[in-house]
């Protein structure tokens, strides 16, 4: 069996050659047999997952099949606790272009998969798979197919408006939780992995991948191996690649960092100038370095139910203050952010960026709604406060781990 481990357990250490010819006879499998992975490129999709043949045996064991490569990020969505299995399938002999800031440009054909279960408190902790998401890079662009598992947990069915599911579940801590875990509809996909109202892949970048995972034939970077298997091209070597934080291990960024890649992953790709909330000029994109587009003092384009009652998105060394925060720890329609994909508040998120914020030196003393002002045209520079002389200069490192420094005063 070539790819025959559940995602995310140490395998065998087979040798890399041995990986890639692997490879080379599983792309062979998949190109003359019948058993191999079937892309569907165009309407109808099928109404089963099992369709697709993305995994093999048990269909909960998810076990991938062959040149089904699983994968993971170095911060990842939160979705109310959900553990999640993502995998890519390329077509033989296709591969991806390496981008340095952008999501790779993958060739027609590819298959991502994303699979959401939570562990059943009503069955001893078994873990009940609820859904899987499918994003296809068709013919006429990437398609957005959710499949619902069934209790049986044999097979999932394509749902375009599926209703939530109850869900009892533990968390590691051990307390229990009951949620009406929202399934996106179709719709809600494309309220995410938008840019520039085109669908689009949004984890897949350069510095959310640059990391090691547990293949079945050994540890790799996955960068390499993507670049090994001959699923990508133009790679440099990952310690030349960027990297972001991962946003709950401390050894692997500084506050700042680890902020930054929480707000990048959990919020960014809504939040940036070409997202689905580009009109509040609020770019918490990772790479973004002008303080008020990060929402220092910044007056939230819509004031109301929204802010709670609070004068800006973020106040420096005051996260009760921060609209951020407010809007972080929400569960209310029209004030939680992110908007779509949770029911539940993520505490753990909330305490990173409340101690982020905290951390920050600085006051919006003497700030007024004038800064709100110049983000009418959300695609405008982004150093437009640099031309108006309203708002500081870009930002620089942080002195000191986990501070960002403070604006000059207007
Ligand atoms: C709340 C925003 C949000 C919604 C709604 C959403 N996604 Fe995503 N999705 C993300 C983010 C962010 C990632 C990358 C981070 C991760 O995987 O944890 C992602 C990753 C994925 C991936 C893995 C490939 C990639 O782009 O990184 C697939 C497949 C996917 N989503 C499919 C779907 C489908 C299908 C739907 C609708 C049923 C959907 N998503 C709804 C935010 C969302
Ligand atoms: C699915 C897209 C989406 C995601 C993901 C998302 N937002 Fe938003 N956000 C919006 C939209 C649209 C608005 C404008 C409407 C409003 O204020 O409700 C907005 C507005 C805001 C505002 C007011 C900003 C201003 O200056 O006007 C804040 C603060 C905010 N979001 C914080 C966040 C944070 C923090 C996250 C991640 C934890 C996040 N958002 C994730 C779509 C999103």
């Amino acid at each position: 069996m070539l790819w025959g481990r559940p995602p995310g357990l140490r395998g065998s250490s087979r040798t890399r050659s041995s990986a890639s010819a692997a490879l080379a006879a599983a792309l062979l499998l998949t190109a003359c047999g019948s058993r191999g992975v079937r892309a569907h490129l165009a309407e109808p999709f099928p109404t089963k997952l099992s369709a697709w043949r993305l995994f093999i045996g048990d269909p909960a064991a998810l076990k991938p099949n062959a040149g089904v490569v699983p994968y993971d990020l170095n911060t990842p969505l939160f979705s109310d606790y959900a553990t999640k299995y993502r995998f890519v399938w390329m077509p033989p002999g296709t591969s991806a272009t390496y981008s340095d800031t952008e999501a790779f440009d993958f060739p027609v054909g590819t298959i991502f998969s994303k699979t959401f279960a939570f562990p059943d408190a009503d069955q001893g902790g078994r873990q009940r798979i609820i859904e899987t998401r499918l994003l296809v890079n068709g013919r006429s662009g990437w398609v957005t197919l959710p499949y619902v598992w069934n209790r049986e947990q044999t097979e999932a069915t394509l749902d375009v408006a599926a209703d939530p599911a109850t869900v009892h579940w533990v968390h590691p801590s051990g307390t229990r939780y009951t949620i009406d875990y929202v399934i996106p509809n179709t719709n809600q996909c494309k309220g995410c992995h938008d840019r520039s109202k085109t669908v689009t892949p949004i984890g897949p970048k350069a510095r959310n991948l640059n990391k090691d995972f547990n293949y079945p034939e050994g540890r790799f970077n996955q960068l390499a191996y993507w670049t090994k298997i001959g699923y990508l091209k133009g790679a440099p070597p990952p310690d030349r690649a960027p990297k972001l934080a991962v946003w709950d291990d401390p050894s692997s960024g500084t506050l700042d960092a680890r902020a930054r890649a929480y707000l990048e992953t959990n919020c960014g790709h809504c939040h940036n100038p070409r997202g689905p909330a580009n009109t509040t000029g609020l770019y918490l994109m990772a790479a973004q370095t002008d303080p008020m587009r990060l929402g220092l003092c910044k007056v939230p384009v819509s004031a109301g139910q929204g802010s709670g009652d609070l004068l800006f998105d973020v106040v420096q060394g005051k996260p009760e203050e921060s609209i951020l925060v407010h809007r972080m720890e929400s569960t209310t329609p029209k004030v939680m952010m992110p908007e779509l994909g949770r029911t539940m508040v993520h505490q753990e998120g909330v305490t990173l960026i409340r101690q982020w914020i905290a951390s920050m030196q600085g006051s919006c003393v003497g700030r007024t709604s004038r800064s709100a002002l110049v983000l009418q045209d959300p695609l405008a520079d982004v150093n437009v406060g640099r031309r108006t002389g309203v708002l500081p200069h870009v930002i620089s490192p942080p002195r000191t781990p986990g501070t960002i420094p403070s604006r000059a005063p207007s």
